[in-house]
């Protein structure tokens, strides 16, 4: 089950001491007025008792200097059903049954499968979420304490309202018995942008911005044309005095082009700019957004301005303790995030710098990394040794902050980031290189395995992946086969994505030498050497460390804003939402379930936990000498030596392929 922190009752914030009326007089403005209908403001959520309720809008027209009182957010629309936007309104909703949540996107397919049982991305926990957020769940009652709810004790209830508590259940000591209420669906997935931007209070915009193709500043500068469009969208359509949030990672002063553009389409109707970047992280986000340590908020230092932050604040409360909510103002909340994000990476580089130290000395970094890490000033995260950081976001930021650099006229200060970057790179060929030096410096008629193909652990995201760099490089050499293999990633998927990066002509099913498999064994079935570039707990060779990440959710007794356990004990499931008849995802679980579109077995749930890898049955299916490139840090090498393998892992000690000697220490 996905724990939530029990939430405090909601209690009524706040409220405005503008009414309409005043708001008439005091904005006299001749801006266009919002499309047909918005002015309705939260219309499946509105309070019974109209008369104590008025809307944020109101707020924004107080006079400035006036105490920061948190006008009550109703509705939030989340513009962007991306890797950000989904997980994020998601819990949001979770946690505030009173707020409606839409999230808008104008890809239908994307939309038509967050509305499904396929939401278009895998992360731990939010399956279960979206089944309480956007089914809405039923009430239950069970006679149990916090830890065996799901246990057979658990009393099944088809409705229970708040008022039933215990009297459907006679016979039970109504002490003993918990019940949780029923809840309504507040977790809508649609593309009717103007219309849910036009009835938020809170619009997040939380759509993509990489890095720039071309022109003025390619490969580095942030590409901000879906974030413009977007805002001169949402700039067209808020309602007065709607409170517009950067959810997207933005160039520092982004906020300054928000409001310019929303000038620009509504001159003389006030709206508050908030910078809020996400800190989530890919394969975690359910549980970096449950258990945030910290929730920034970046606001205008104006009465008006605290006051949106005050919202806005308002909204995470109801889980994150109010400690852990900073605010800064907008530029240093913008700027944060892109150094959050550089100093992983200059933190990753690093210890991949001295990984290299660590191949030609005979240290062992791993060793390093603990010794250096124990001192509390540099802490022991983000300092794993291999072959880089990938993933849309670390390389991304770190260009942006460069680029940004390079604008302010501060040379020397890009260059210290680009170089970053370059060692990142450079982790990602000394792979490459080890694997032609591990076999004669040839692949003609060999067959090498890589396993992994997403950016990192628990999550088929691939954008940047080492492993997509990997394999361009090892096909240019001519290889027989190159076998690919991803717990969570579907060979479908990876046959696309390979397809499109390195060309379809490199594909096994064009005749190109890159197969995509569904099952490890098959993938390193007769391989020359076994490559692992990404970490996941399947390829480890020894005991998973406790070491947080998804896995790291604790159980508390459920309610009413609690997700799932994953079987449902409690029966608070409402149906499943039902595909159409040809749902393309739904035909293609079945092709992948029943056909050879792939090498190797069927595999039916894409994102089901896989065992651990049985290392010596694979070591009785592949060539001698049995080769292991550990791009990871993954393998317990001794272990590994002691089956019959030889391994090379990034910076660490092998007893058979290094001696101790610093002169044979050069190979990677
Ligand atoms: C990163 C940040 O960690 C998040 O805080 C941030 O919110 C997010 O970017 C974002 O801006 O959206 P993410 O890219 O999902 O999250 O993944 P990370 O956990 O940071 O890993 C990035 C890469 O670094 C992965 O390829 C991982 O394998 C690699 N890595 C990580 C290492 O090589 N060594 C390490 O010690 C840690």
């Amino acid at each position: 089950m996905i724990p939530t922190t029990p939430m405090t009752p909601m209690t009524p914030l706040p409220l405005s001491v503008v009414d309409a009326e005043e708001i008439t007089t005091l904005d006299d403005s001749t801006a266009p007025t919002t499309p047909d209908g918005s002015s309705s403001f939260s219309p499946n959520l509105r309070p019974q008792d109209d008369s104590s309720y008025r809307s944020v809008n109101s707020l924004s027209t107080a006079p400035f200097g006036a105490a920061a009182a948190a006008p009550a957010v109703r509705n939030v629309c989340c513009v962007g059903a991306g890797f950000v936007g989904g997980p994020t309104a998601a819990v949001i909703a979770l946690h505030n049954p009173h707020i409606c949540v839409t999230v808008v996107d104008r890809d239908e397919k994307r939309i038509r499968r967050w509305n499904s049982k396929h939401p278009p991305i895998y992360e731990p926990g939010l399956n279960d979420i979206l089944r309480i957020a956007r089914d809405g769940s039923r009430g239950c009652v069970f006679n149990d304490g916090p830890t065996n709810h799901g246990g057979s004790d658990a009393i099944r209830c088809e409705t229970v309202s708040p008022d039933d508590r215990g009297g459907r259940c006679e016979g039970q000591k109504r002490a003993s018995i918990n019940s949780v209420a029923a809840r309504l669906p507040n977790l809508v997935f649609t593309t009717d942008v103007a219309k849910c931007v036009s009835e938020a209070d809170v619009v997040l915009i939380a759509v993509n911005t990489p890095t720039k193709r071309r022109g003025n500043g390619a490969g580095s500068a942030t590409d901000m044309a879906a974030f413009e469009a977007v805002t001169a969208l949402v700039a067209q359509h808020a309602s007065p005095g709607a409170i517009i949030v950067e959810k997207s990672t933005v160039p520092c002063r982004t906020a300054q082009l928000v409001q310019d553009t929303l000038a620009l389409y509504r001159p003389g109707v006030h709206f508050e700019v908030l910078s809020n970047p996400e800190f989530l992280a890919a394969g975690t986000a359910i549980n970096d957004l449950l258990h945030a340590d910290r929730i920034l908020i970046g606001s205008n230092n104006t009465a008006s301005g605290n006051r949106a932050a005050a919202a806005l604040a308002s909204v995470y409360a109801s889980w994150i303790p109010a400690a852990r909510i900073i605010t800064t103002n907008l530029f240093s909340s913008e700027l944060a995030k892109l150094v959050a994000n550089s100093m992983l990476a200059q933190r990753i580089s690093s210890i991949n710098s001295i990984a290299a130290v660590c191949d030609a000395t005979g240290a062992d970094v791993d060793e390093v990394a603990r010794a250096v890490g124990a001192d509390p000033r540099i802490g022991s995260k983000f300092l794993k040794a291999g072959i880089g950081f990938g993933g849309s976001c670390l390389k991304k930021d770190v260009l942006s902050l460069a680029y940004l650099a390079e604008t302010l006229v501060l040379p020397e200060v890009a260059r210290y980031w680009l170089a970053v970057v370059e060692m990142n790179e450079f982790a990602r060929n000394r792979l490459v290189s080890r694997v032609l030096q591990c076999l004669n410096n040839t692949l003609a008629g060999k067959k090498v395995t890589v396993l992994g193909f997403a950016f990192k652990k628990d999550t088929n995201d691939t954008r940047e992946s080492p492993a997509l760099d990997i394999i361009r490089a090892l096909e240019k050499e001519g290889p027989e086969e190159i076998a690919v293999y991803d717990p969570l990633c579907t060979p479908t998927q990876m046959a696309e994505e390979i397809g499109h990066f390195a060309g379809p002509g490199v594909l096994r099913s064009n005749g190109g030498p890159v197969a995509v498999y569904a099952d490890a064994y098959a993938a390193c079935q007769g391989s020359d050497a076994v490559l692992i570039t990404t970490e996941f707990d399947e390829f480890k060779n020894r005991p998973v460390e406790a070491d947080g990440g998804a896995g790291n959710l604790e159980e508390l007794p459920p309610n009413q804003n609690s997700a799932l356990d994953a079987e449902d004990h409690l029966s608070r499931l409402n149906p499943i939402p039902l595909c159409d008849k040809d749902c393309p995802e739904c035909q293609r679980e079945h092709l992948n379930a029943s056909t050879v579109s792939y090498y190797g077995t069927g595999n039916d749930d894409e994102h089901a936990r896989k065992a651990r890898l049985d290392w010596t049955r694979i070591y009785y299916h592949m060539k001698r000498p049995h080769w292991v490139l550990d791009g990871r840090g993954v393998l317990d090498i001794a272990t590994m030596e002691h089956v019959g393998f030889r391994v090379e892992s990034v910076g660490r000690r092998s007893r058979l392929t290094k001696s101790s000697s610093p002169g044979n220490h050069k190979c990677w």
